[in-house]
């Protein structure tokens, strides 16, 4: 049977395409052939088939300790982080196109060649696409908030998504995340406190240092939100 192009199970975006600027396109068209992973699908055009597994090595052309950060958006983080550590290889998964291409823009202008971005849902992605054990470090930077209560099912960070967080994560690997949404921050300190595969100290951790202020955490601090971060190791099995 043919997978069906619909999905079930809620997931934590809605909006993944929207025309791509001039500029956009440019990068596009200059760097997607190189930079973006094409991942066969399964359904969805953001779905993953599960048959199918990254291998970094190939993709990045060397062997280097691999950091992922999901929903890379613009790109800004991702890009700030691999000029800072060339000797690490950067993987964006988002599923916002436009954000793909914009990353590729900014990329370019900057000569950045260790990030490689997958256009991916990151939920499919951590439970096949990526290699158990092959991530040095995982990060979340400000996922959707989903404010209403009826929408919280759709947020991202959950008991479940932790094992899948675990499960790619190397012994020793961190998890980074950070939000400015108080709710979901507790929602997140519930998590890691709740799963025996990571350490956790048990309360927020200092602004981890590698991430540059983006336009989103910069609205968040505009209307005087608390910005929390968090982190948690991954526990040697
Ligand atoms: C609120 S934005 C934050 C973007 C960026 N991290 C920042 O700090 O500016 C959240 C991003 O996560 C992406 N996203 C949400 N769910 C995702 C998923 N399951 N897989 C990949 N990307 C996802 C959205 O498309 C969006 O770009």
């Amino acid at each position: 049977m043919e997978p069906s192009p619909f999905r079930t199970e809620p997931v934590s975006f809605t909006r993944r395409g929207g025309r791509l600027s001039e500029r956009q396109q440019a990068g596009w068209d200059a760097m997607a052939d190189d930079y973006v992973i094409e991942v066969p699908r399964h359904g969805p055009s953001t779905s993953v088939d599960p048959a199918y597994v990254l291998d970094a090595p190939s993709v990045f052309g060397r062997v280097a300790p691999l950091v992922v950060e999901i929903g890379s958006g613009r790109g800004e983080a991702i890009v700030h982080a691999a000029q800072q550590h060339p000797e690490l290889d950067f993987l964006g998964l988002e599923v916002y196109v436009p954000g793909v291409a914009q990353t590729l823009v900014t990329m370019r202008h900057e000569g950045v060649t260790n990030v490689r971005l997958a256009v991916v849902n990151a939920a499919e992605a951590l439970t096949t696409m990526i290699p158990a054990g092959s991530v040095h470090e995982l990060r979340i930077w400000f996922p959707d908030p989903w404010h209403k209560k009826r929408h919280n099912k759709r947020r991202l960070v959950t008991p479940q998504f932790a094992a899948l967080a675990a499960r790619v994560l190397e012994p020793g690997g961190v998890w980074r995340l950070a939000t400015d949404w108080q709710d979901y921050a507790d929602q997140m300190l519930e998590v890691l406190s709740g799963t025996a595969d990571f350490d956790f100290a048990g309360d927020w951790s200092e602004r981890f240092e590698g991430r540059p202020l983006t336009r989103f955490e910069g609205k968040g601090l505009r209307v005087e939100r608390e910005i929390r971060d968090l982190r948690a190791v991954r526990r040697t099995a």
